[in-house]
């Protein structure tokens, strides 16, 4: 491909590990530690992990670098670099539909993940105050009761995120996760440590691990699978765009492997965080949304310094949101800069406003709203998080493995894998080819006819 398709440039990641510190950062967020552990809860544990970690190796790092090939391959925001590349590989542009989708699929999922994220940052000062109590699930019933007080917040956090992104690739995201994101590692295990000599570990291990296929549904893998993009932020083009910063001579696919890996670890880490607490406290492991701040302020609640720990915890939980909420803007963003439509700064803002208008829905389906049915059976938010996760994640991933592995240019394949390893390349080809595109057809296949 010529440097004249390159629409504009966005600058770059600095350094060998920027990228993976972004991606990463990306990968790792509400999604590990909010969502992974309160959707095993409600689907049962070890079946749905189970499940959950296939879908993370047959189909994620299989699409993870492929969204990166074509990312870095055009150096452009999602919905032109799906066009670039088709059109370099004599396909249709309506391949770029996969960049609108993913657009689309960036504003309800950053419109529900603020308000949530929001909630996070609230978290930070209640565990400052409250000591010596176990944490009722009451507690955060009363947290979420308060239209204004989840708005306020949700507020703050669409604001940061605008910040970060309006100030570009470079100084904003790039430097910020460096220093935090091994920080929230830290604290992680640290966490786990607690719990495992605090809680009942032993029942928290068989909850997670031991899977129990009997109460498995269509459902479940649906669920499974919608988890496994979400956090891996795949099929949306959040690590495409990211893709089109990286620097030429790194690896792809072990920077996907990396990214993936320590996705996972984040997310089980979590579990094991969470469950030891909840069943010694004979808490209800499928409580749902409220699961992690119950059971994480019951145990600083009791532990020494609960009160410098607990606020710590949310501080960093809150960063891990904001380095993923930030490269559910930029998609967008991106796009509307490189095609002059606005200024990086300007389209920002406007994004953000509007998403942050969306996000209003989901703030009131914990109150006001709570009977209010966006679909059957599902609240607002929870409407949100099922069109965006469950639909359009899977339906992006899905047409980027076919493009990949059916219709883009082999050069230009093999030119962005440069010398890795043929035997794992051959593998990566099946999967991206085969495995990937059928399994997410099955899935949605059993999920509306099953
Ligand atoms: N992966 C993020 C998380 O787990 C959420 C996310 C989804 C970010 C899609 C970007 C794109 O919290």
């Amino acid at each position: 491909m010529d440097k004249l398709s390159k629409l504009k440039s966005h600058g770059a990641w600095v350094g060998r590990w920027t990228f993976i510190l972004a991606a990463t950062g990306s990968a790792v967020g509400l999604g590990n530690i909010w969502g992974f552990p309160y959707k095993a809860g409600t689907n049962g544990g070890g079946a749905f992990v189970l499940i959950y970690l296939l879908c993370i190796l047959a189909i994620g790092i299989p699409i993870m670098i492929s969204e990166i090939i074509i990312g870095r391959r055009s150096g452009n925001s999602p919905i032109n670099a799906m066009r670039l590349v088709a059109r370099d590989s004599n396909s249709s542009s309506g391949w770029q539909i996969v960049g609108w989708s993913g657009i689309l699929a960036g504003i309800l999922i950053l419109s529900f993940y603020s308000v949530i994220a929001g909630i996070c940052f609230n978290y930070i000062f209640i565990a400052a105050s409250s000591t010596g109590s176990i944490s009722s699930p009451d507690q955060f019933a009363e947290v979420i009761s308060s239209p204004i007080n989840l708005i306020l917040w949700h507020t703050l956090f669409m604001i940061l995120t605008a910040l970060i992104v309006s100030a570009g690739v470079k100084n904003g995201i790039g430097r910020m996760v460096k220093i935090l994101m091994p920080l929230l590692g830290f604290i992680m295990i640290f966490m786990v440590f607690y719990s495992v000599l605090n809680g009942d570990f032993n029942k928290a291990m068989k909850f997670l691990f031991e899977p129990d296929f009997s109460n498995v549904t269509s459902d479940t893998f649906l669920q499974a699978m919608g988890q496994a993009f979400f956090s891996l932020s795949l099929g949306m083009g959040s690590i495409m765009a990211y893709g089109a910063y990286m620097p030429k001579d790194q690896k792809v696919v072990n920077t996907s492997f990396t990214v993936a890996s320590l996705d996972s670890l984040v997310a089980i880490l979590a579990g094991l965080a969470i469950f030891p607490i909840i069943f010694a406290f004979n808490l209800e492991p499928n409580s749902g949304p409220g699961l992690v701040f119950v059971s994480m302020l019951s145990a600083f609640n009791q532990m020494e310094f609960g009160f410098v720990i607990g606020p710590l915890f949310f501080i960093l939980l809150s960063i891990a949101a904001l380095s993923s909420s930030i490269s559910l803007l930029e998609p967008g963003v991106a796009f509307l800069a490189e095609e002059d439509i606005l200024s990086r700064k300007r389209a920002a803002e406007i994004l953000s406003f509007f998403i942050w208008i969306l996000g209003l829905g989901s703030a009131l389906s914990f109150n006001l709203w709570a009977d209010f049915n966006l679909m059957p059976g599902r609240n607002f938010l929870d409407s949100m998080d099922f069109l965006a996760n469950q639909i359009l994640l899977p339906f992006g991933g899905m047409l980027i493995a076919i493009f990949v592995g059916w219709f883009m240019n082999k050069n230009l394949i093999s030119d962005e894998l440069g010398n890795a390893n043929p035997l794992l390349i051959r593998i990566w080809r099946f999967f991206v080819k085969f495995i990937a595109p059928l399994s997410v057809a099955l899935i949605f296949y059993n999920a509306i006819f099953g």
